[in-house]
């Protein structure tokens, strides 16, 4: 039997639905009234639950409105540090981390049960499933040949139209002509990459970077140049001016300017414009990876390299994985002046994208439904980017630093006196915990003491649990000896 207070068991009853994203962050907390008659207390108990929540930080009280949930409010963490730029960058080099990333991505896969916040993409829940299930019945309906017809190469006309017409809301105005629908993000960064480079060439990439990339450039035999990028400001334009003028044989440069994976950063309209400028006045094609530009706080939708390029030498590549179908793996690019010949790459590397999908896919993006998902998947991932943050700050040792960013579902945390985070890892996933050590990002070394927690699902006490027990050996690696030989016993 609960023994607590009335207003507690009442407020535990509302922290409960807050938590797990019933009550999202802006949404009104049912009146004083309605508490007490939905659950037959008196209105010193309805409104001291109130005050309750009020003062832990879950609800503000507003004149004459009533409780809403608010943004919590978060113990204080100093942000990330910036990235040095040093006079001069490493040399680029062939990436090594094929092995590391097999490795990873297999033992994580053997541990099935526990809590995983290594994944970078929402909770299934989050997805528009029932829709796009009608949407596919639909186009079977419809296209009775589906099955049987052969796509255009280049994707379905219904999809490229569709995609062209939602790139309008980013700044882009491209015609169906100019997109190409891939599988996955990971087919359009192999194309772009395939299109403007040859074997041996160097690629200007981010510090850290998403290590998908990584692997993409190992497998095409290509070196990378890590240039130092910020977890607030995404890829100092300085620095890859700096890499231009001093290491000759760049060909191309990728960047993620919209909530960067890992950092989550978000590049200011100013850098971005001075990025697409500085490429082209080089002469060296820019690959822009715009996975999670749509997945900003920001109702308003985030502006794209693309948007800036007069003459075709942004390459735009996209994902719909993390915004709106996982199971489906559609993505899609425009190849920019190089469109024909990422055209015979899609061809001669994949043929087409199965067209059932698409079809479906371009009806939900033609429809309202596609942006009421889009505002629903926002908010749950901006309340679980702040639950998760919170927890950090509350069980990760002091000296833990955290820039949370605007959107996405990824929060980049540095580990305090440069703890090695594959120890955190290893001890993590003994007990079935699961995220991404640093030493994934960076062929360099440069981010061996940060972690990546992905913050796409629901945050369920077993969440909040994992987090805490994660934030317990930070602090009991950080505490281990470290032997004289200088490697030591905080070193796996
Ligand atoms: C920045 C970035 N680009 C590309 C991808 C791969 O996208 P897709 O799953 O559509 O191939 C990911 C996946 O995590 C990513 O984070």
């Amino acid at each position: 039997m609960n023994t607590a207070p009335l207003y507690r068991q009442l407020a535990g009853h509302y922290r409960q639905a807050i938590q797990q994203g019933a009550l999202p962050i802006g949404d009104r907390l049912p009146s004083v009234r309605n508490l007490m008659r939905t659950h037959q207390v008196s209105l010193s108990t309805a409104l001291q639950a109130c005050r309750e929540l009020e003062g832990e930080g879950w609800l503000e009280a507003r004149p004459r409105s009533g409780y809403f949930v608010r943004t919590p409010r978060r113990h204080e963490m100093p942000p990330a540090r910036e990235p040095a730029i040093p006079a001069r960058l490493d040399p680029a080099a062939y990436v090594g981390v094929h092995s590391r990333i097999s490795e990873f991505v297999s033992r994580t896969n053997a541990c099935v049960g526990g809590v995983n916040l290594a994944v970078a993409v929402a909770a299934p829940e989050h997805y528009p499933e029932a829709a796009l299930r009608q949407a596919v019945v639909r186009a079977t309906r419809l296209h009775g040949d589906v099955l049987c017809t052969p796509v255009p190469t280049h994707g379905h006309i219904a999809l490229r139209t569709a995609l062209a017409r939602r790139a309008y809301d980013q700044g882009m105005t491209p015609s169906a002509d100019d997109v190409i629908v891939t599988h996955g993000c990971t087919e359009a960064l192999n194309i772009a990459l395939r299109t403007v480079t040859s074997p041996g060439d160097t690629v200007a990439v981010e510090s850290p970077t998403y290590h998908g990339l990584l692997q993409v450039l190992e497998t095409l035999g290509l070196r990378a140049l890590e240039v130092p990028t910020s977890p607030q400001s995404g890829l100092s334009v300085e620095a890859l001016e700096l890499a231009f003028l001093t290491q000759p044989g760049i060909r191309a440069v990728v960047a993620v300017p919209n909530m960067q994976n890992p950092l989550g950063s978000i590049m200011p309209e100013a850098d971005k414009q001075r990025l697409v400028a500085l490429c082209e006045r080089h002469g060296v094609p820019l690959i822009e990876d715009d996975t999670y530009g749509l997945l900003a706080d920001d109702e308003r939708p985030q502006r794209t390299l693309k948007s800036w390029d007069k003459t075709g030498n942004v390459i735009y590549c996209a994902s719909l994985h993390k915004t709106l179908a996982p199971g489906m793996r559609l993505g899609w690019m425009m190849g920019g002046r190089w469109q024909n010949r990422a055209q015979m790459l899609k061809y001669a590397s994949s043929r087409p994208n199965e067209a059932l999908g698409q079809i479906a896919v371009a009806a939900f993006l033609d429809s309202r439904g596609y942006d009421r998902h889009l505002a629903t998947l926002r908010r749950a991932l901006r309340q679980q980017r702040e639950r998760i943050a919170e927890a950090v700050a509350r069980h990760f040792p002091q000296g833990t630093r955290l820039s949370v960013p605007a959107g996405g579902m990824l929060l980049w945390v540095e580990l305090p006196d440069a703890i090695p985070s594959h120890q955190v890892f290893e001890q993590a996933l003994a007990q079935e915990i699961r995220f991404c050590p640093g030493t994934l990002f960076s062929n360099a070394g440069r981010s061996d003491h940060f972690i990546r927690l992905s913050c796409g699902a629901p945050v369920t006490p077993d969440v909040e649990a994992a987090v805490r027990t994660i934030g317990k050996i930070v602090g009991d690696v950080g505490r281990a000896p470290i032997s004289p030989a200088g490697g030591g016993a905080r070193r796996g």
